[in-house]
């Protein structure tokens, strides 16, 4: 069976499994016989592995982390919006456990690669986790194996480094085992899009490749979409980010103009949405967050280096959105100003940790600049946030902060609330009626009635 979009495919040859091989792996696919592998079971690599059983597959995650390894064999999720009761009836049932023995690696007959793809402290690519997985992989690959690349990197990362750490042992890409690379697009929390309503991209070395791999997706995700090569697989996901990036940091550029201007840039969006064509809305904010947008377009720039090529564009998002969290700062200094008091020794409230909204990740979240901003200048800080009770240690020092309560009383204590994160479960009129300063990074109290001369938007 061929999923929709394989009879779409323009770019990759037709003929999809055409060798004996292809044929028997694709034939346990589409009998949901193969065993798939998980490798990380983080943030993409559960819930994928979560998909893979609900489509009726037997799964083994692995991970180097061996309390989230015994976590999930106790039937335990660790990450907030994935329920401990889909990981318990999925290993009741026999179809999914967890391992941190890589020499299992030999069992699955599809695996795919969910591991970290971060930056090092000079914001160059750190391919250390694919490169170990790589040559985990390498160590049993056996004939019929797929393996699919899903962590975010640069164009060329599958077939330059990958597949030479796969390439041994006399088998053949194509022949004898089969490589991929599929960028992740999971919203983690998103309701509106779960993952099996994203259209999942796909790009095989070779055509069976490819095949094999929009066959195995196509089990859980509605559409597959093939594009002709790994290499163009990679470089939509950072397209995408890019877009993303570059857009954010125009728009806190408008912000930041429009302030001095007088003119609120939220009420502008709103007004610029009504467009039917042409334009779509992005949000200015206290700075980038997450694992993915301040992240990824630096693949890219990087990559690009040894190509004699400048990504302009990437490089001023970058600095934009950089001083993001600057320009938060300097606007609750102003406004404490404006009260005649200064920054230093003032009691701020930082609401709002995690990096975007009903989440309890907080990955590169701007809350951390801030804080380590407004600490650097002798103000005492505090937070809440209803999704991550105690701030974890960070690589940068540990703040020993715990989220506070947001009583009436605590709320008068402070000299500013500063909205970082707009969590859906704050109550903004409480918020602005018993603060005597709010300066709002995402427009949330917008609906708040009462109390409107105490909100600063930054
Ligand atoms: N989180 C997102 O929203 C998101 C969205 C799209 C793409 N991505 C990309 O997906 C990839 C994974 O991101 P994530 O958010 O799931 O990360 P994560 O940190 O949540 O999970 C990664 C997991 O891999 C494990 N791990 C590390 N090294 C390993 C190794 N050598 N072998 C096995 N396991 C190992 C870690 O213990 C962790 O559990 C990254 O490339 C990221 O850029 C993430």
């Amino acid at each position: 069976m061929q999923s929709k979009s394989s009879k779409k495919a323009n770019a990759q040859p037709k003929t999809s499994t055409r060798g004996s091989l292809a044929r028997k792996v694709g034939a346990l696919i589409d009998g949901k016989k193969a065993l798939v592998g998980v490798i990380g079971m983080g943030y993409v690599g559960l819930p994928l592995a979560l998909e893979f059983c609900r489509s009726g597959f037997r799964v083994l995650g692995f991970d180097t982390d061996q309390t989230k390894v015994d976590a999930l064999n106790a039937g335990r999720s660790y990450i907030g919006h994935i329920p401990s009761e889909k990981v318990k009836s999925f290993s009741g049932e026999g179809r999914f456990s967890a391992t941190s023995d890589f020499s299992r690696l030999a069992e699955p007959d599809c695996i795919t690669v969910c591991v970290p793809t971060p930056l090092n402290e000079q914001k160059e690519p750190d391919l250390k986790y694919v490169a170990q997985t790589a040559s985990d992989i390498g160590k049993t690959l056996r004939r019929g194996q797929l393996v699919i690349l899903e962590s975010t990197t640069y164009p060329g990362t599958t077939e330059e480094l990958v597949l030479p750490m796969l390439d041994r042992n006399r088998l053949s890409v194509g022949r004898d085992f089969f490589v991929a690379y599929s960028p992740e697009r999971e919203d983690p929390g998103n309701r509106k899009f779960p993952i099996e309503k994203i259209p999942k991209v796909v790009g095989g070395v070779t055509a069976d490749c490819g095949g094999l791999a929009d066959k195995l997706y196509s089990k859980i995700f509605q559409r597959v979409v093939r594009v002709s090569s790994p290499r163009a697989a990679e470089m939509t996901k950072l397209l995408e980010n890019i877009f993303r990036c570059v857009n954010i940091a125009l728009v806190n550029e408008l912000k930041m103009l429009s302030e001095r201007m007088e003119i609120d840039i939220w009420e502008v969006i709103e007004a610029a949405s009504t467009k039917p064509f042409g334009f779509m809305p992005f949000y200015p904010g206290p700075g980038l967050g997450g694992h993915c947008i301040p992240i990824d377009p630096f693949y890219l720039s990087w990559k690009a280096k040894e190509y004699d090529f400048h990504t302009r564009f990437i490089e001023l998002a970058g600095e934009l959105n950089t001083a993001a969290p600057y320009h938060v700062v300097q606007r609750i200094t102003e406004a404490l100003n404006a009260r005649k008091k200064t920054l230093s020794g003032s009691r701020i409230l930082i609401l709002g940790v995690a990096y975007k909204p009903d989440v309890d990740d907080m990955r590169e979240s701007p809350a951390i600049k801030i804080i380590e901003l407004l600490l650097e200048r002798s103000a005492s800080v505090y937070y809440n946030d209803p999704h991550i009770p105690k701030f974890p240690k960070l690589r940068k020092g540990d703040f020993r902060l715990k989220s506070a309560e947001l009583t009436a009383e605590f709320l008068k204590s402070v000299d500013c609330a500063v909205i970082v994160t707009n969590h859906s479960g704050y109550d903004y009129d409480h918020i602005v009626k018993h603060s005597k300063l709010v300066v709002d990074t995402r427009n949330a109290t917008r609906n708040v009635k009462n109390g409107r001369s105490k909100i600063i938007k930054a």
